[in-house]
């Protein structure tokens, strides 16, 4: 991948969260969009590192990348029960196979285990990562 499709990607992933939350009744489904957005949060930091908009912070890059470990394993749980409202994004195809749902965020957070030293390793991870976001949410969001 390029640095332009990179920062496309990157782009693609901004944006939607703001809007997206406004409105929405079902706590639990307030709760899963939640830990989305911490999932951004997280993926910004590298996304920025990437860039060269935030100096190399080893500490910062290993807390975002345990956050992204974390949030993974938890949307495992968010997400279980299919529950629905009508700012939701959730396609029924999650439930229809939720092992492979679940199998999409266990391997992203066994990406978020690496813990590249360098910024020339951060490249690589950023893809992979905005890579899985991507095509979960080209299968099974709206
Ligand atoms: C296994 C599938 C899957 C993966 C992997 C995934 N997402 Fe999502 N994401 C979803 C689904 C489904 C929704 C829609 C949730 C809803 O509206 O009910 C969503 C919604 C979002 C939202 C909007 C939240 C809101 O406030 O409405 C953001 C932001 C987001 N994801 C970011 C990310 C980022 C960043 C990554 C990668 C680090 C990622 N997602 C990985 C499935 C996934």
């Amino acid at each position: 991948m390029t640095v332009q499709q990179t920062a496309f990607l990157i782009l693609l992933l901004t944006g939607t969260a703001a809007l997206a939350h406004q409105g929405v009744k079902n706590a639990a489904v307030l709760a899963r969009m939640d830990g989305m957005k911490a999932m951004k949060e997280h993926l910004d930091v590298i996304g920025e590192t990437t860039k060269g908009k935030r100096p190399f912070d080893q500490n910062a890059i290993s807390r975002a990348l345990k956050g992204l470990d974390h949030e993974s394993h938890r949307a495992i749980d968010l997400f279980r029960a299919p529950e629905q409202d009508p700012k939701s994004e959730s396609l029924p195809a999650i439930w229809q196979d939720y092992g492979d749902f679940t199998n999409r965020l266990q391997k992203q957070a066994d990406l978020a285990r690496a813990r590249p030293t360098s910024p020339a390793g951060l490249r690589p991870l950023l893809v992979d990562l905005g890579t899985s976001c991507k095509s979960c949410h080209d299968q099974y969001r709206k």
